[in-house]
């Protein structure tokens, strides 16, 4: 089977170094030899070390009649897209490990595909073969979550955050010195990254639709070393969880911080790690814990899928022979999320004021849980630090208590919020 990698960066060299090097072991389980014959690369003057031809003229590639699989490593949506939908409409199989093209395109992709292969296990959570645990192991049960931490770079900052007492600032310039963030960590830090790779799995979960813009998406760039302090006296952990649940009818899809209890499996993962939790009606709770990202531990989920090819195993893309129901399951909308809030308030040091955001809370539905206020601290000339956490809250009734409290006079910034998950 003889393979083009279109895109030959952090990933694609690893592809073709792994398939040089473990040959003999792909060939005996792929029953057949799956040979890198080219790689595309923008810069042909990049000096790189990975024993195939390489060229930049993608056309003349796309033109080859020699090439069986196509792979797709080179990041980005649009360009992406249009190449491979052209691949596509030649009936050749594509392996991709571009989640921002999936988060966008995938039903488009699918459409064009129809019983080509394409492959892209690597487009979460790196090495953790999540896709094909979702859509063949868990075939059978009926999912009602599927939940974790499927960001590195974040995963790391907050770590830091929480073991190594550093700041947000500075816990990102030392994953940006070891190489886990980019000079631009927004997509990462901002959620955007965790959003993509829920949408792929909710299509394999639920058979939703949903692009990023349809779903909650925030970052960590806001968490403060008080919020690490509070979440440690009160035995939970601050993590980047994208989230997909069934509610009734409906299927919640978010990533933001989140408040998780020091003692759950998913509070363990740290670091660079990702770790994903899902939930079936069958076979209860799973966990899956690997590296996230990396070349090698993605060229090895980008490998798995070229063995599928060789092998001639075919999976429907989205793990549907025909669509799950007549009307696919809707998503909920974000003011109708049901969860626990962590709230911190810097407000006027002085009489009534705790009484006045307690009548606010009280009159828009939320009920405090629990409470605490730090001592201040000298030169604290900003007011005082007030926590709260409460019961189960409607999002809406969140969002009003937030904006009612912005107008307070004695609420000198603006409220911060972080859901709980368990
Ligand atoms: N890195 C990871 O850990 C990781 C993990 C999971 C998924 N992914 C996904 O894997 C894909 C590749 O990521 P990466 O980290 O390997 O990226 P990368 O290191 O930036 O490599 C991208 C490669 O694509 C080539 N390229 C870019 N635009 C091109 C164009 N228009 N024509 C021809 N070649 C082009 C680049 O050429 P030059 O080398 O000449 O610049 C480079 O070889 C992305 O979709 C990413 O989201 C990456």
């Amino acid at each position: 089977m003889r393979v083009a990698i279109l895109g030959v960066g952090t990933v694609g060299e690893q592809v073709a170094k792994i398939l040089i090097q473990n040959q003999k072991l792909i060939t005996a389980r792929s029953g057949k030899e799956i040979t890198p014959v080219i790689g595309v690369v923008k810069n042909l003057n990049k000096k790189r070390d990975i024993g195939i031809p390489l060229t930049d003229d993608m056309d003349a590639v796309l033109k080859r009649d020699d090439i069986d699989v196509y792979v797709e490593l080179m990041g980005g949506v649009d360009y992406p897209y249009r190449i491979i939908s052209e691949i596509l409409k030649r009936k050749k199989a594509v392996v991709t490990a571009n989640k921002a093209l999936l988060a966008y395109h995938r039903y488009e992709l699918q459409n064009i595909a129809q019983d080509t292969p394409f492959g892209f296990e690597a487009s979460v959570a790196g090495g953790i073969p999540i896709i094909k645990t979702l859509r063949e192991g868990l075939s059978a049960n009926h999912i009602s979550s599927v939940k974790g931490i499927m960001n590195g770079t974040s995963n790391y900052i907050l770590t830091s955050m929480m073991q190594g007492g550093a700041s947000f600032e500075r816990a990102l310039k030392s994953a940006q010195e070891l190489g886990y963030a980019e000079a631009d960590p927004t997509f990462d830090v901002g959620g955007f990254d965790a959003a993509h790779k829920l949408l792929i799995l909710s299509s394999i979960a639920y058979g939703v639709y949903g692009k990023p813009e349809d779903i909650l998406i925030e970052g960590i760039e806001s968490i403060t070393k008080e919020d690490i302090f509070f979440a440690q006296d009160f035995e939970y952990i601050i993590k980047l969880l994208a989230i997909a649940k069934k509610v009734d009818d409906k299927v919640e899809l978010r990533v933001h911080p989140a408040l998780v209890a020091k003692d759950k499996m998913i509070a363990k993962v740290d670091g660079v790690m990702n770790g994903i939790s899902v939930v079936g009606d069958a076979v209860g709770e799973t966990m899956f814990y690997g590296p996230g990202a990396g070349g090698s531990a993605t060229a090895s989920a980008v490998i798995s899928d070229l063995i599928d090819i060789a092998r001639d195993v075919k999976s429907p893309m989205f793990g549907y022979k025909i669509p799950l129901e007549l009307t696919p399951l809707e998503l909920l909308a974000q003011d109708e999320i049901r969860t626990k809030y962590y709230f911190r308030l810097t407000v006027d040091d002085k009489m009534g004021v705790l009484a006045k955001i307690t009548n606010i809370m009280s009159e828009n539905n939320l009920s405090i849980d629990s409470f605490l206020q730090k001592p201040k601290l000298k030169g604290d000339e900003n007011g005082v630090t007030l926590f709260f956490t409460t019961h189960t809250s409607l999002e809406l009734d969140v969002k009003r208590v937030i904006e009612i409290l912005t107008k307070q006079e004695f609420v000198k910034e603006k409220p911060f919020m972080i859901r709980i998950e368990g």
